[in-house]
C-alpha cells in the first residue's frame, strides 16, 4: 500500500483478522490492531507523515543514536531514511514459523549524508512478524560490514495507545536505577512498587528484566514488552507543557500516549569488523475480564 506522499508500506494480516502496518520510511511500525479491529499503538492526529520527519506514533527506532547523547541528530537518523524491503531475506531459523506473517526491511548507508555523518558500513536487517496470536515481533540485525569497529545505541520507541495516562502503570521496573533526563541524566534508584504517571517522565531504565507490563484499568488491557539483548527501558510522557511545545501532537493527547521503549542505551553496543548484533522485541497483549 501507499500513503498520501507516496511512501510504500506493507500491511501483515493473521488468519484471525489482526494487523500491523509498516511505513518504509523509518521502517517504522504505524499501526497494530487485534482481530476485533481494535488499534493498540498511539499515532498522533497532528502527525505529521511527510518524510524525512517521522511520524509521532507507532514505533520509531532510535538508532544509531538514542536522543541527543551524542554528535548525531536527536535520536539518530534510522527513523528519517527510507528501508527497502529485502527481496531474499536470509533464513532465521530460531525465529521462522509458519504461523507468522512476516516482512524483512533493510538499512543501508547508501546516502553521501549518512557515511559523512556517521563513517561507518552497516546493514540493518529489521524482521517485523505477526503472529498467529497477535503479537508483534521486531528483531534487528545490525552488521559491522567495516573494517574497524563501531557503537551503537538503539531503542524501540514504542507509542502504547491508553484510555488515560493517570489510570495506567507499569511494572517490572521497580528498584531499577534509572538515567533522569529531566535532570541532566543523573542517576536515580526507582523506590516505588509500581510506576504510576502526574507528571512529565523522560527516564531510561537500566538492566530491567526480560519482562516489562503496561496496565490499562480501564480499557482492560495489559501490554507485555518482552526483550533480548534490550537491557534499558525508556519511559517517556511529554504532559501538557512538553506536549503545547510539540507542533505534531494535540495539547491533549497526551494523556492517551504512553511510550515504553525496549532499547540498549547506557552501555553502547560496540562491534567489531564482520560482527552482527541481534535484539528481539515481543509485544503481546492480555485482556482482563
Ligand atoms: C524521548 C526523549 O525518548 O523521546 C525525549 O527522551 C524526547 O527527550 C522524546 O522529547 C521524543 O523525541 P522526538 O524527537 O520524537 O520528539
Amino acid at each position: 500500500v501507499r500513503d498520501k506522499n507516496g511512501t510504500d508500506q506493507v500491511l501483515l494480516k493473521n488468519p484471525k483478522g489482526a494487523s500491523v502496518k509498516i511505513s518504509l520510511h523509518g521502517g517504522q511500525v504505524l499501526s497494530w490492531k487485534t482481530d476485533k479491529g481494535d488499534e493498540l499503538l498511539f499515532t498522533s492526529a497532528k502527525a505529521n507523515s511527510k518524510p524525512p520527519h517521522p511520524v509521532r506514533g507507532g514505533i520509531p527506532i532510535c538508532f544509531p543514536q538514542f536522543g541527543t547523547r551524542g554528535s548525531l541528530e536527536q535520536h539518530g537518523f534510522a527513523r528519517n531514511k527510507m528501508w527497502l524491503v529485502e527481496e531474499n531475506p536470509p533464513y532465521l531459523p530460531s525465529f521462522y514459523s509458519t504461523d507468522k506473517a512476516f516482512v524483512d526491511l533493510v538499512l543501508k548507508p547508501s546516502d553521501e549524508d549518512t557515511t559523512r555523518i556517521w563513517p561507518h558500513s552497516f546493514e540493518f536487517h529489521l524482521r517485523v512478524s505477526l503472529a498467529l496470536d497477535g503479537n508483534l515481533a521486531l528483531i534487528s540485525r545490525v552488521r559491522n560490514i567495516n573494517s574497524k569497529p563501531f557503537s551503537f545505541s538503539i531503542a524501540y520507541h514504542t507509542y502504547f495507545s491508553i484510555s488515560d495516562i493517570s489510570e495506567v502503570r507499569v511494572e517490572g521496573l521497580e528498584t531499577l536505577d534509572y538515567l533522569d533526563n529531566l535532570f541532566d541524566k543523573e542517576r536515580f534508584t526507582e523506590q516505588g512498587d509500581a510506576l504510576t504517571f502526574e507528571s512529565e517522565i523522560d527516564r531510561v531504565y537500566l538492566n530491567s528484566r526480560d519482562v516489562v507490563a503496561v496496565f490499562d484499568h480501564e480499557k482492560k488491557r495489559t501490554f507485555l514488552i518482552k526483550k533480548e539483548g534490550l537491557p534499558d527501558v525508556v519511559v517517556w510522557n511529554p504532559w501538557d507543557k512538553k506536549a503545547k511545545a510539540l507542533t505534531d501532537l494535540g495539547d491533549e493527547e497526551y494523556k492517551h500516549m504512553l511510550c515504553v521503549d525496549g532499547a540498549a542505551i547506557e552501555k553502547p553496543i560496540t562491534l567489531k569488523p564482520g560482527e552482527e548484533w541481534t535484539g528481539k522485541l515481543n509485544l503481546s497483549l492480555v485482556l482482563s475480564t
